[in-house]
């Protein structure tokens, strides 16, 4: 286990923000985490666990203690004709693991290639890309009650997943650390590839394979979205809001050409980058944040912004498209502090 004091936590948010924290606990397993969970110093400490920080906003110093999961391992638990099952450690790299089950010829994650973050977090967000959700391929998630210190295994529906949310995100409930996420995998391949430029980008290769998928979504992702090493940013600052069929039918008076995705339910969903857009902040800064050139629903780190500047911008993004849409975004990404 490791123990740090007054740690910097650059390197543990794609803002790459450098703010610190009182503690940094890191459990390599469950009876480690176990062992920290009933330590009555800690239980006393405000806690906040993380990933990789790809969706987080540090507004502060953090006074308490940032756990992080070092459970890795990628193991094949199940074999059938038709699918594996397999269980992830939290702490497995999402991307390692995408790459992974491409190249064993198993299907399901491919769309969701090159999403940054870590397993345990991609399933506490139900992460989601090009037409497919990880909800589509959790068989069950295990998980401790920080409170409890129970084990428990959340089948699919109890993880009560919807758009970018679970269980695991709602408030109200205990919070739970995930240590494991079992993902059952097609091994006949049924592609999803009918989400808006994905097919276009397949012409360009010779045959649809899981291969294939997955790198034309890493060429689009790497022409649309900034890379966080090179410059911060939390990928969606907000969730694409879903808005009433009245509503929407108004807004297209004024702009017949408004993208918009059909749901199952009786809204429709618009793009909140389309939205910012029309604001007119697609590409404009202010001071050292700033709204993407290529995608205006990522806010980017031009250099040492701080939480609270990028807050104040993403509220005057807010308050521009509640004035002219009468839409209320909402932050995708959790603010700390
Ligand atoms: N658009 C604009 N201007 C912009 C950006 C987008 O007009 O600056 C419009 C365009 O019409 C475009 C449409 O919005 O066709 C959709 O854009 P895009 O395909 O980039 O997807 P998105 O709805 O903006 C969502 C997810 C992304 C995910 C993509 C692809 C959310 C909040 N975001 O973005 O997820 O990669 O779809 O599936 O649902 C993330 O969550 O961090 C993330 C990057």
């Amino acid at each position: 286990m490791r123990i740090e004091q007054n740690y910097s936590l650059e390197q543990h948010n794609t803002f790459h923000i450098p703010v610190k924290t009182r503690w940094f606990i890191e459990y390599n397993n469950e009876e480690e985490l176990q062992r920290v969970l009933h330590d009555e110093y800690f239980q006393e400490c405000l806690s906040l666990h993380i990933g990789s920080g790809s969706n987080l906003l540090f507004l502060n110093d953090y006074n308490g203690i940032i756990f992080h999961s070092n459970i890795k391992g990628v193991n094949l638990v199940e074999e059938t004709d038709n699918s594996v099952l397999l269980r992830i450690g939290a702490a497995e790299k999402w991307d390692d693991v995408v790459a992974y089950a491409v190249s064993n010829g198993w299907s399901g994650i491919e769309n969701l290639s090159l999403i940054p973050g870590e397993t345990g977090a991609a399933a506490i967000q139900n992460i989601g890309a090009y037409g497919v959700e990880i909800k589509d391929v959790v068989e069950t998630v295990e998980t401790y009650n920080q409170l409890s210190f129970e084990k428990r295994i959340f089948t699919n529906k109890e993880c009560e997943y919807a758009y970018r949310r679970s269980y695991f995100k709602n408030e109200h409930n205990d919070p739970h650390i995930v240590t494991y996420v079992n993902l059952r995998l097609q091994k006949n391949t049924q592609f999803s590839i009918n989400y808006g430029n994905l097919k276009e980008e397949l012409a360009k290769y010779p045959e649809i394979t899981l291969a294939t998928i997955r790198e034309a979504i890493i060429t689009i992702r790497k022409e649309k979205l900034p890379d966080p090493a090179v410059l911060g940013n939390a990928g969606s600052f907000f969730m694409n809001p879903l808005i009433s069929i009245e509503h929407f039918e108004r807004i297209k008076k004024q702009y017949p050409s408004i993208p918009f995705y059909p749901t199952t339910e009786n809204k429709i969903k618009i793009p909140a980058g389309w939205l910012i857009e029309q604001c007119g902040f697609k590409g404009k800064s202010h001071g050292a944040v700033g709204v993407y050139e290529k995608q205006a629903l990522v806010l980017v780190n031009l250099g040492d912004a701080k939480g609270h500047e990028i807050a104040l911008v993403a509220e005057s993004i807010r308050s521009a498209v509640n004035e002219r849409f009468g839409i209320e975004l909402m932050p995708e990404v959790k603010y700390v502090g």
